[in-house]
């Protein structure tokens, strides 16, 4: 009989051949909701399904290890989407030996992620500016353009020296003065000038993140103000590919092109977490990823290349080399997420398994300006330990076990 398991709870067995994946995941009390009882209407019991070799469980997942997409499943797909990997558990019958995974708006008990956070300390330092500016009339025979007068007014009004404008705001730049007034708001980065909105604003929106090999959190923040507006938090899908980092990378090694996945994962994940926090910032107006200009990522060295779309497979065996240990900034459209004018900065990591999350936690806790010495600890599903003060500082991790128990 063909074997099923189920992650993230990793519950399963053998079930005979044709068994819908609803039913077993009933037979084997995994959490998988069903509103309209397995009549392919409410699509509550979407399981996903990634052909692969899961080594955790010694099982080849092959492509037709479920049965085929039928009219049932075309009819729901057609009436309300569903994402590729995705099949309805009450129709996928199991054929031979799987792995599925039940994402969280799946289970009847889907966990709440939440990750608070304390600003009070922090001073306001943005990367971005805003100015607004007039432009002067424009008759015949001017020779400039429209950037060479955004740059001079910004240089003129504000003293700012700035050389370019981003391809974004080459595109926005004649709607965004096109009014009576030739007014509008430009945002600069450095040296560029990389938004701009008609007329007046002072809404300019960052979110930080924090990939977990478990959960992602994230925050959105007003730059101007240092509000936090919204937090949100998922599990990592990549929990599909096994539940520990180790899982992940020998994953990567026994599937070829299995990085992408991971990869696709959690970039997903990290565009759904992006909507959801400007879907629920308390503002008065409705915030729209286009108006995210910085998204700031952290994650462990494995998440931080896996995020980059850098294969981690070098850093599951020694001596764990690090494809850089650089901090980078790249636009959003580099990674494939939301928010045309954003710039994803990807902190560096320290080392091997001692990654960007740990810099960021050093950076925030300043251990490196203590003259006394601190203790820091994350303990997560990999936990980082960090000692040290002003003169010297010591960093270490492990693996603390995929899952935690409350032992009563
Ligand atoms: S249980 Fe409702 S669609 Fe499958």
């Amino acid at each position: 009989m063909p074997r099923v398991v189920f992650t993230p709870s990793g519950l399963g067995g053998e079930v005979p051949t044709g068994t819908t994946v609803l039913q077993a995941a009933r037979d084997f009390g995994v959490d998988l909701d069903s509103v309209c009882g397995g009549r392919g209407i409410c699509g509550r019991c979407q399981i996903a399904f990634e052909p692969g070799q899961y080594s955790k469980w010694a099982i080849d997942s092959s492509a037709t290890a479920l049965s085929q997409w039928g009219d049932t499943e075309d009819a729901y797909e057609q009436r309300r989407g569903m994402k590729p990997d995705r099949r309805l558990g009450c129709c996928a019958q199991v054929c031979a030996d799987v792995v599925l995974d039940v994402p969280p708006e799946s289970q009847v008990h889907r966990p709440v992620v939440r990750k608070s956070l304390d600003l009070s300390d922090v001073v306001l330092d943005p990367a971005i500016s805003l100015s607004y500016i007039e432009l002067p009339p424009s008759v015949l025979g001017d020779a400039e353009s429209m950037s060479d007068l955004v740059i001079a007014e910004l240089l003129a009004e504000f003293g700012r020296s700035v050389t370019h404008l981003s391809l974004e705001a080459l595109q926005e730049v004649h709607k965004a003065f096109a009014g009576q007034d030739r007014a509008a708001t430009v945002a600069v980065r450095g040296d560029t000038v990389v938004a701009v909105w008609p007329g007046y604003t002072d809404r300019v929106f960052g979110i930080a993140v924090d990939i977990g090999s478990t959960t992602i959190a994230g925050h959105l923040c007003d730059l101007l103000t240092g509000e936090i507006l919204s937090s949100a938090g998922r599990m990592n899908p990549q929990i599909r590919f096994g539940e520990d980092l180790m899982s992940r990378v020998s994953y990567v090694m026994m599937n070829p092109g299995g990085d992408r996945n991971l990869t696709a994962a959690v970039r997903d994940a990290l565009n759904e977490l992006i909507a959801e926090l400007c879907r629920d910032a308390v503002t008065e107006s409705t915030v729209s990823p286009d108006d995210v200009l910085e998204i700031v990522l952290v994650g462990n060295p494995i998440m931080h290349h896996i995020v980059a779309g850098i294969d981690p497979t070098p850093l599951g065996q020694a001596p764990f080399t690090l494809a850089t240990a650089e901090a980078m900034s790249v636009p959003a459209s580099a990674f494939e997420l939301a928010g045309r004018h954003a710039q994803v900065y990807l902190a560096p990591c320290i080392a091997g398994h001692v990654g960007a999350d740990t810099a960021a936690v050093i950076l925030s806790e300043g251990p490196h300006r203590s003259p006394t010495m601190q203790l820091l600890v994350d303990v997560g599903t990999n936990a980082e330990i960090v000692v040290g003060n002003a003169q010297r500082q010591f960093a270490a991790s492990s693996p603390t076990g995929p899952r935690s128990k409350v032992l009563s």
